[in-house]
């Protein structure tokens, strides 16, 4: 592993999939010059149905990847790892900065009218000790709806963002946040941006949907000293290069990125 800080000239930035993308897109536009490097850990996806364990070694392997690679500072693109791993992260890590990625409780708190707020996430992010700490510590009292949404995360890293069968899950995820009238939903999944007009058809137009990206992004961008040399992106995933190569085309219509293999062979302890 690299030790000298004057070479950590990175950014690792890592999600189970194709989600944090969601929270890269920020990190290109608010940190042009920086030098981004991607894990799309496509082989474990979804973390939201893996065991706390299980989520916490992977982590773990793909952040010792990204510091082996040069990695100054890691974005976790991706609240279910960030709600079982970032503490596990620090403790292993001290001196490297870190940057988890949360539902934003306390702005969606000061944004909603009716003092009832939806939140949708992963189900190993909904049944988190972290996530219940955070809504007692930031929700004042207010009624969080919290409902895990398994199966969403599956469709979207197949390429799908607008099927009937996707359309139909959705719906049947946002019944509860229906039936309890919240006035303001949080997408507490770094995936489920990428199909907002889903989420605002199925809860309505009046709902206010809250996403966190940005604010993820522009506490990266503080906690980040540029470093001399050229701005780069490269993405690496434990999957298939190719299908996620593809995936970015279609979906994010980025064009040709070159997709690399790495992590794959580290199974979770
Ligand atoms: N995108 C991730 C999140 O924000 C993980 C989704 C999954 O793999 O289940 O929670």
């Amino acid at each position: 592993m690299q030790t000298d800080s004057s070479s950590r000239r990175e950014i690792g930035v890592f999600d189970s999939g194709v989600g944090g993308f969601t929270v890269l897109r920020e990190l290109r536009a608010l940190l042009p010059t920086a030098r981004l490097r991607y894990l799309a850990d496509a082989a474990y996806a979804p973390y939201g149905s893996r065991s706390p364990e299980d989520i916490r070694a992977r982590s773990l392997a793909i952040t010792e990847h990204l510091i082996d690679r040069g990695a100054g500072l890691i974005v976790i693109a991706c609240n279910t790892a960030t709600a079982h791993a970032i503490d596990a992260l620090r403790e292993r890590w001290p001196a490297l900065p870190f940057v988890g990625t949360e539902p934003g409780i306390k702005p969606a708190v000061a944004m909603s009218r009716n003092g009832r707020i939806g939140l949708l996430a992963t189900p190993a992010t909904a049944s988190s000790a972290r996530l219940r700490a955070l809504i007692a510590r930031h929700a004042g009292g207010r009624e969080v709806v919290v409902q895990g949404c398994p199966g969403i995360v599956d469709h979207i890293e197949a390429g799908d963002v607008d099927s009937t069968e996707l359309r139909l899950l959705v719906e049947h995820h946002c019944a509860a946040l229906r039936t309890a009238g919240v006035d303001t939903a949080l997408l507490g999944c770094t995936h489920y941006p990428l199909i907002e007009p889903l989420w605002q058809a199925a809860l309505g137009a009046d709902v206010k949907l809250l996403r966190i990206e940005t604010a993820v992004a522009r506490r990266a961008a503080e906690l980040w000293t540029p470093t001399p040399g050229q701005p780069s992106l490269e993405i690496e995933t434990s999957g298939d290069p190719a299908a996620l190569q593809a995936w970015i085309a279609r979906v994010l219509g980025w064009g040709e990125l070159d997709v690399r293999a790495c992590c794959a062979r580290k199974e979770p302890a």
